[in-house]
């Protein structure tokens, strides 16, 4: 049955992330996410975004799937790079309150994608991934529509490196976050869903031997802001 705004407004997804849990989620949280965002990350997203984009290396005149990709805030950073980047999300309230972005936006699901086999020269997911269903078959759908030679980088919440950084964060994770998304967020339930989440979250050497499994070759990840963020990347065989 549709929810009605105030339902989408205080719902939380469970951890076993039924796909109309997830988007009603996030059609909950779309108005006020980009400023959630960077409240939460102390502006530290904006660096983050810009490191992806570096990561990913993009020339002019690529083809570019930004996947997962909600307003489209990280799509208009790819787009600087002169790649032609479409962002798509199964979320139509995260598309619609980015819809005043200069990209172009495809409702789509990442574990059935409305692309054709080899489309792309470089998949790009933020944050997204954590939230599918079933990671694995998002991984091989991004796989199969990416070029031969062609790379996926994954941005996502991970395992700070140092042990007293990482007890302050994952108190911070379940204690205060909540909190301060209850200041801004239209959705605060939304935020514990999030801290949870990433505490479920495989750490980086984990999830590098999920994307090897997934059909990705030369897989490597860096560390942001001491592994609260890691970008892992690899690239489909030639
Ligand atoms: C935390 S937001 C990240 C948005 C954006 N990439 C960013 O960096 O701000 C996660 C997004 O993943 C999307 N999502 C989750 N599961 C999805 C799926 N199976 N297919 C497409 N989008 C999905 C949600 O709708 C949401 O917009």
């Amino acid at each position: 049955m549709a929810k009605t705004e105030q339902q989408r407004e205080s719902f939380r997804a469970s951890l076993d992330k039924q796909p109309h849990e997830v988007a009603t989620m996030f059609d909950g949280v779309a108005k006020r996410y980009d400023l959630t965002n960077t409240v939460i990350s102390a502006g530290q997203d904006r660096y983050w975004r810009w490191a992806t984009r570096k990561a990913l290396d993009l020339r002019p005149g690529e083809r570019v799937l930004d996947l997962a990709a909600g307003t489209g805030v990280s799509t208009v950073e790819f787009a600087k790079s002169g790649a032609w980047c479409v962002a798509t999300d199964f979320s139509k309230g995260m598309l619609a309150a980015g819809s005043f972005r200069p990209v172009p936006m495809v409702a789509g699901d990442a574990m059935a994608l409305p692309f054709a086999d080899e489309s792309f020269d470089a998949v790009a997911i933020s944050y997204g991934l954590r939230n599918v269903s079933d990671p694995d078959l998002a991984m091989r759908e991004m796989l199969r529509v990416t070029k031969p030679g062609g790379r996926l980088v994954i941005a996502e919440f991970s395992t700070p490196v140092l042990p007293l950084f990482r007890t302050v964060y994952m108190e911070y994770l379940m204690k205060a976050l909540p909190r301060v998304a209850r200041a801004v967020s239209s959705n605060p339930d939304a935020y514990v869903y999030l801290a949870e989440s990433i505490r479920a979250w495989p750490n980086q050497r984990q999830f590098a031997m999920r994307m090897a499994e997934a059909g990705w070759s030369e897989v490597k990840w860096r560390n942001l802001s001491g592994g609260v963020v890691a970008l892992h990347r690899g690239y489909k065989l030639g």
